[in-house]
Parts: C-alpha cells; sequence; structure tokens
C-alpha cells in the first residue's frame, strides 16, 4: 500500500513510522506496516501508475457560505489522472462531497486527464467513510456498514468484491446505490447524529430545571427504546470535530440552493452554539462572577482519545471565559500542542489535571478523558481555593463525591 500526500513533512513523518495525529494503536500498526513493508509514503504521483484502487482521502473544508471547497479534491483528481495504469484503475472518493460531486465534478475531470472512460478503462465510486477519530482502527475493521455509489456495474462490482476479501471473516452489511445516493448517506448520518447530540443536550438543560432530575437517567431510560437507540445521546458541551460542524453547513447550504426548509439543521446548528453559551452563564451563576477567578479546564480535544481540536467546544468556552476576564488555565493529556498553535500566551498552560487545579476556584471538565474520572474528591477539596466542579461531560458521579466540593454537571437538576 503506497500513501500518498503533497505535504512533504507529514510523508516523511509517517515513513520513519510517527503517525501525525493522536490515536492509541496507531503508532504501533503504522511501524508494523512499515517494517514488513506493506506500507510506504511518497509525495511522487507517478508511484500510483501499477495502483488498482485509489483512494481519495483528502480535505473538503468549509468555505463562507457553508459549503465545501473543492480544490484539493481537484488538484488530487488531476494528479491522479495523469499516471492512471492498467486495464481498469479504480479510484474511490473517499472525501466527503456534496451530492452530484463524483458524478458533475470528479468524473468529468478523471477522464478528461486519464483519456479514459468510466466503465470502459477505468473504474469510479463513490465510498464515503463512516469511522470516527479516536476509535479509527475499530471502525476501519469492524464497521458498522459499507457504502458503494457506482454509476457503472464493473466499478461498483469491483468494489464490493475488494470489500468482501478484506472483510473475509466480518462481511459487514454493503449498500450498493449510485454515486449521488452514497453522498447523501454521509451527509444525512452525520445531520443525524449531531441532531442527536443537539436533542439530547436540550433535554439536559430542561432536566436542569427539575430539581432531582437527571438526564443520564433519562438518556439511558430513552435508549432501551430501540427506536430510539441508546449511543449518542451524551449531553454534553456540544458537538466539535471537523465533520458535524462542516457536514451539518454543507447540508444546509445544498438543501438551501436546492430550495428545501432547512430549519430542523439550523436549529441543530444554533442549539450547539449555544451549549458553549449555556455552560459559560452557568458557570458565571454558580461561581458569583467569572472575573479575576482562576478556571481550571480540564480536556481540550473535541471529545476523549484524539488530540484534535478543530471546532472543539473548548476552544469556544475558553474564549468566552477570557472575555469575562477569567484567568484560565488549560490541561489536556495529548492536545496541548495543538492548542498552544491556537491559543497561544492567552492561558496558561499546567503539566498536569493535578497542576491545573492548585489554587483555582473552579474546575471545568470538558473533555471525557478517563484519567479525570479518577480524580477523587480530596484531590478537588485539597488543591483547590474553592472546589466548585463543573462538570459538562459527565464522568465524575456525583454521590462518590460527597460534600466537600460542590458540584455542578450538564443535565442535573438542582
Ligand atoms: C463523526 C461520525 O461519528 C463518523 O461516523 C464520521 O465518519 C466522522 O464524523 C466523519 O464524518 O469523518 P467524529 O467527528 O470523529 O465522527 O466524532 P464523533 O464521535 O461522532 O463525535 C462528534 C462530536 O459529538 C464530539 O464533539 C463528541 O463529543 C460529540 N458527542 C458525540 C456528544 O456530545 N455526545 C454524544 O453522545 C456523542
Amino acid at each position: 500500500m503506497v500513501g500518498i500526500d503533497v505535504d512533504e513533512d507529514k510523508v516523511r513523518a509517517l515513513n520513519a513510522g510517527k503517525p501525525t495525529v493522536y490515536e492509541k494503536g496507531v503508532s504501533s500498526l503504522l511501524r508494523r506496516a512499515s517494517s514488513c513493508g506493506r506500507f510506504s509514503g511518497t509525495t511522487h504521483f507517478k508511484e500510483l501508475a501499477d495502483a488498482k484502487l485509489i483512494f481519495i482521502c483528502v480535505g473538503t473544508p468549509s468555505v463562507e457560505d457553508g459549503g465545501i471547497d473543492l480544490s484539493v479534491v481537484e488538484s488530487a483528481i488531476r494528479s491522479v489522472g495523469g499516471v492512471l495504469g492498467g486495464k481498469f484503475p479504480l479510484v474511490v472518493m473517499k472525501s466527503t462531497v456534496i451530492p452530484g460531486t463524483t458524478a458533475n465534478k470528479v468524473k468529468p475531470l478523471l477522464e478528461r486527464r486519464s483519456g479514459r472512460k468510466v466503465g470502459v478503462n477505468l473504474g469510479l465510486c463513490s465510498n464515503p467513510e463512516f469511522l470516527r477519530e479516536g476509535s479509527a482502527i475499530r471502525d476501519t475493521l469492524f464497521p458498522d456498514r459499507v457504502v458503494v455509489g457506482a454509476e457503472d456495474g464493473r466499478s461498483g462490482r469491483e468494489m464490493i468484491s475488494f470489500y468482501k476479501r478484506f472483510y473475509a471473516k466480518h462481511t459487514p452489511p454493503i449498500v450498493l446505490t449510485d454515486l449521488g445516493t452514497a453522498e447523501m448517506i454521509k451527509y444525512a448520518g452525520n445531520a443525524f447524529l449531531a441532531m442527536k447530540v443537539s436533542y439530547i443536550n436540550t433535554i439536559a438543560r430542561i432536566c436542569e430545571k427539575i430539581p432531582g432530575s437527571d438526564i443520564e437517567v433519562v438518556a439511558q431510560a430513552i435508549g432501551l427504546d430501540p427506536r430510539v437507540g441508546g449511543r449518542f445521546l451524551q449531553a454534553g458541551p456540544g458537538y466539535g470535530g471537523s465533520c458535524f460542524p462542516k457536514d451539518v453547513s454543507a447540508l444546509i447550504s445544498f438543501a438551501r440552493r436546492k430550495g428545501v426548509d432547512t430549519s430542523l439543521f439550523e436549529a441543530v446548528q444554533d442549539i450547539n452554539t449555544s451549549q458553549a453559551v449555556h455552560v459559560i452563564s452557568s458557570l458565571g451563576r454558580l461561581s458569583g462572577g467569572l472575573e479575576g477567578k482562576i478556571v481550571a479546564v480540564l480536556g481540550l480535544a473535541f471529545k476523549a482519545e484524539t488530540d484534535d481540536i478543530r471546532s472543539a467546544p473548548s476552544i469556544r468556552i475558553i474564549d468566552a471565559l477570557l472575555l469575562r476576564k477569567a484567568r484560565v488555565r488549560v490541561y489536556d493529556p495529548v492536545a496541548m500542542e495543538n492548542t498552544r498553535k491556537v491559543l497561544r500566551d492567552r492561558v496558561t498552560y499546567s503539566r498536569s489535571a493535578k497542576e491545573s487545579l492548585k489554587g483555582a476556584d473552579v474546575c471545568l471538565i470538558l473533555t471525557e478523558w478517563k484519567e479525570f474520572s479518577r480524580l477523587t474528591p480530596g484531590v478537588f477539596s485539597k488543591l483547590m481555593r474553592r472546589p466548585l466542579i463543573y462538570d459538562a461531560r459527565r464522568i465524575l458521579e456525583s454521590r462518590k463525591l460527597g460534600k466537600s466540593v460542590q458540584y455542578h454537571a450538564i443535565g442535573l437538576g438542582s
């Protein structure tokens, strides 16, 4: 397997067995694959000449109107199209693109550049990716489903035969459809999950108004109904990352252009934005004003098991804390380096959760790292000036914390 990137530093790092993103297990897997010659990185597209399958996995960032920027996809297709060899090389679109992109933009460009014809001497499929950051290995090896979109029979058949071999032991359900439907499935899936998060965050806010009520119990009970489903009902500071925010925006922009009402998805976005505001105003009220207070923020990554802070709620919330003149200390087990690049010297960086808590007035938990759930009440009461905890991820158990700390959490009625 050959991995191509135009970024020489990235390729060099990968070839040295160093992943460019954090995920448990990726480093050893990469080293193993490199050392036995099963993976190598390169910046030279000509190394694709013998490839039977070419996966396009480049980014499709948001543009101002919420749509997506296709320039990197186009440039990759141009480069790939110029070097294709063999009888029927199959180009597979993994990048998330709005419905119609593969048929109307990728296909003509690829045919022009390669001088080949899709379905005759060139294959083209849409094969959206559903892995989650932080569990990419598991999600790749044991996917819930595989979606293949194709316009011609041969491309679809070859893609399916590849996956049947790849998943010989546990073949997941494979959905074969046309290109546009496959592209739509990706957006429909992510928008639905984002909607679930905004839904549960709204229910959490209502629970907070009911004394004794607890969103965790509500979520667990409604999740037992298979029509609702128990996953993705974890209330929190709002969704972040490089996918949900971007994909919901792109779906809205696409639907608007097609004249379809987008109020559902706009509400999903608005609720997500206001969830950060909700955290800040709760914190302001509970602490008697944030000005001058030392706030220890535990967790910066947009979720646990990753070092990614793109569109992370932590960044929105820290910005608001600073605006309210709080003194912010931050700690995350793996996302410190990425955070430094964004927040620079506006906050104080701690080397551990405990260091961050020393003398703090407020502890704000924003990422569900396991190590934070192991902090005992004694740690908070001994180290903090005033042990006020706001748990925006529900990782601490209120009944175990006792009376020595003041515990507040998302979705907990008081
Ligand atoms: C998401 C999808 O889950 C993947 O299926 C998809 O392939 C990927 O986007 C993508 O399009 O590439 P990812 O962004 O890695 O994956 O992370 P998720 O686990 O989906 O979490 C997204 C956000 O929702 C995080 O900020 C997370 O903390 C939040 N979330 C998730 C909640 O607040 N509550 C939940 O119950 C679940």
